[in-house]
Formats: C-alpha cells, structure tokens, sequence
C-alpha cells in the first residue's frame, strides 16, 4: 500500500480528461495535477523547449511526494519523454504505449489514422511505436493545429469545429482508415464531432483513459495503490491565472473544483 498521490501534469488543461478517467477507475487516490497554462501551447514549439517545459513539469511535481507521474499530454509524450525516461527514479507513464497498443489490438483492415499537435505528428513517435508492434499496418497522421484553441475557447461542438475538422480528417477518410488515435489529450472533447465526420463505425481511442488504466494495472501490480477505496482528493497547480482555469476546469473534470486550484510559484 502507498496513500502518497499520484501526479500528472499537462501544458493546460487537457491533461484533465486523464484526471477525470484517474478518480473513476480509483476513486480512492489523491491527485497532484500540474498545468502549465503559463506557458501552453507546447505543441508548436520547437523540441528543446518541449523537453526544458516537461522537466519543469516532472521536477514540480516530484516536490509533493508522488508515486508515480502520468504525462498526460501528448506533445510532451511524444516530443520530450524518450529523452527524460532514464533521467529520473520514479516511474513515469507516457500517453502514447498504451494508445498504441490499444490501436493495434482493434483495428480490422490494419489502417489507423493519428491526430494531434504540430509537434507531436512531426516527432512520427506514434508511427514507430504502432510499426514496432506491427510494421505491415498503414498509419495516416494529420497535425490539427486549431484543435487545441477550439477546445480551450469553449467551441468543441461548434460549427466552426465541424468545418475545420472536417478538413483535418480528410486524409484520415481517404485512407479508409478504421480506428483514430486521439493523440492530444484534448481530443477527447472533439469526439463528437470526429465521430460525425469518420462515421459510428470508426474506433476512436483516447490516450489519456487508457495511460490511467495503464497506471492503475502498474500501482496494482507493484502493491503501490492507496489503502482506502473511495474519497481520493485532487488539488490543481497552475502557472497562470486560477480563475481562467476554474472555469473551462469543469467541462473537462465534469466536476467542480473551486478551492481546490492553486498558483504554482515556480518556473516561468
Ligand atoms: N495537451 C497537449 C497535448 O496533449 C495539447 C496542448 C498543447 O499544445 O500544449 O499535446
């Protein structure tokens, strides 16, 4: 058993859809969540700056007495983590392996489609990983650059979504493939509309939900999870500004988390 607190972080709020899957599949844990929303986006920055930012992240949160971190973004996954795995003791978990493996074990005519930041796409990290596993599969990716401001401005399931969206997905469609990787951690919002697009019939996996289950089985496995089973609390730090959090805080969580958000002091 270990009550200390699991940690995640992400460059803003994206990485809440992760804490959201975290409190419904153990609700018993605490949860220390960083967001950088002093410094999001990350995924249009250049490699140096996404792996000095993720360190930031990770040694923040490495001062409250984690057991394990969860990387809930993608851009730091895929751009940053290969490089900072070795460099630290305490197990940290990607977004990309389990979203990968999940992919792989679901698509039907060996065609999957990856979405996500600028630098996600270009590091090809989701590609290598998907070939690793199976290199006769076909990957389509297609960076979404409008994604992220739609989601953080409120416009999810606008009009103006479905437009752009339809002109990210179209290589994705021409490609018939049959299962999408999500592979920002703000995506998951965007489902709706990706879903109208690619059609009832294309699997849509969402990175974050399956880096929790991920963790879970690890906590599990290494008899790390909290003693008790239910009442788990989450305090929320932020870079930036806790009343612009607050707000668009609760459409991702699905919750409320007033007086619970706190000014990080650190970096910038
Ligand atoms: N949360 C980030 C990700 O999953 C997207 C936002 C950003 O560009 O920083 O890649």
């Amino acid at each position: 058993m270990d009550n200390r607190p699991i940690g995640v972080f992400d460059s803003g709020l994206g990485g809440l859809t992760t804490v959201r899957q975290i409190i419904e599949a153990m609700p018993g844990e605490d949860i220390i969540y960083f967001g950088d929303t002093g410094r999001v986006p990350y995924g249009n920055r250049s490699c140096e700056t996404i792996i000095r930012y993720t360190k930031d992240d990770i040694d923040f949160l490495l001062k409250h007495n984690i057991k394990i971190i969860i990387a809930a973004c993608g851009t730091a996954s895929s751009v940053a983590l290969p490089q900072l795995y070795d460099k630290y003791d305490i197990k940290i978990i990607g977004v990309l392996e389990p979203a990968c493996e999940e992919a792989v074990r679901v698509t039907k005519n060996g065609r999957i489609g990856v979405i996500g930041t600028t630098g996600t796409i270009k590091s090809g990290k989701y590609t290598e990983l998907i070939k690793n596993i199976n290199p006769k599969l076909t990957v389509v990716s297609n960076d979404c650059p409008m994604f992220v401001p739609l989601v953080e401005n409120g416009y999810a399931e606008s009009e103006a979504a479905r437009l752009i969206a339809m002109d990210y997905l179209k290589p994705l469609k021409e490609e018939n493939v049959d299962t999408i990787i999500l592979g920002c951690t703000h995506y998951p919002l965007l489902e709706k509309v990706i879903s109208d697009i690619m059609g009832k019939e294309v699997n849509l996996i969402s990175p974050g939900a399956l880096a929790a289950k991920k963790a879970q089985s690890y906590l599990k496995e290494n008899n790390l999870l909290a003693e008790k089973c239910s009442g788990g609390k989450s305090e929320f730090y932020v870079s930036d500004s806790v009343e612009s959090f607050q707000g668009l805080a609760s459409t991702f969580l699905g919750r409320t988390i007033e007086g619970h958000i706190h000014r990080a002091e650190v970096l910038l």
